[in-house]
């Protein structure tokens, strides 16, 4: 059976001090939470990691995600991290292909699915992230996008490999804008990316990925957002940056 996840990324937004805060603030509001078949992460910058590790220590079900990894093992790349390192550190899930860093950073598809390999090489999760920009969703090409970042940056694994990814459905309009997809227009995405993965793979590959919802999610929409079929959690921006908005999110999985 697929887990739920609310998974927080912080982007660039706060310092370390700021972010152990918030960590302590949320692991103490959800103590008593059952979090069984769920997890709940914390996107941190990579100057945080080594801190929300040590807070988040050995939790059950609570787990630390870097925003970023190398495409490369090791090396003379200066300024880079490695999914190497990373494990080091006590992480256990990497976002890739944020549309930030599609769109800031150039990261193609094919950059994006060497990234997935260190990540699957060093044991890390990936929360492999797809979405549309308005144009195309306006033009009514969103279905082709999404099918060409899910095909170039994850249909080169196996079965097995599949195991190892989350993927988080996230319409670049929605970012940051407060502008939410309707649960209508996401559970449709949804859907399609699982057909698209049960095509490729088979209906028990499917069934058991995690598809998250990311976008404008908050308190006031989470819930109508998650009690979709196809809406297994939340990739949380803005929210998340947030104690009490995030502690919300999670008791709403
Ligand atoms: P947002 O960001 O919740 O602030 O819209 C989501 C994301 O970019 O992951």
């Amino acid at each position: 059976m697929r887990s739920k996840i609310v998974a927080g990324n912080w982007k660039m937004n706060i310092t370390l001090e700021e972010g152990k805060t918030l960590v302590s603030q949320v692991l103490n509001s959800i103590e008593n939470v059952d979090l069984e078949n769920k997890k709940v992460v914390f996107g941190t910058p990579f100057v945080s990691i080594n801190a929300v590790s040590e807070i988040v220590g050995n939790r059950e079900n609570v787990f630390v995600a870097s925003q970023n990894v190398s495409s490369f093992d090791k090396g003379a790349y200066t300024g880079e991290v490695s999914a190497e390192m990373l494990t080091a550190c006590g992480v256990k899930m990497v976002i890739i292909g944020h549309s930030e860093r599609r769109a800031y950073f150039g990261e193609t598809n094919q950059v994006l699915a060497d990234k997935v390999n260190m990540a699957l090489k060093n044991n890390l999760t990936s929360i492999y992230c797809c979405g549309e920009v308005l144009d195309e969703r306006k033009n009514d090409s969103f279905k082709a996008v999404i099918k060409s970042q899910i095909e170039e940056g994850l249909f080169h694994l196996s079965k097995d490999e599949f195991k190892n990814i989350v993927v988080a459905y996230e319409p670049v309009w929605a970012i940051g804008t407060g502008e939410t997809a309707t649960p209508d227009q996401a559970q449709e995405v949804h859907a399609y990316i699982r057909t698209l993965i049960e095509d490729k793979y088979d209906t028990e590959t499917a069934d058991n990925l995690s598809i998250l919802y990311g976008g404008s999610m908050k308190p006031t929409n989470a819930k109508d957002l998650m009690s979709m079929s196809d809406i297994d959690g939340g990739l949380i921006g803005g929210a998340s940056l947030n104690p009490k908005d995030f502690v919300e999110i999670i008791l709403a999985m």
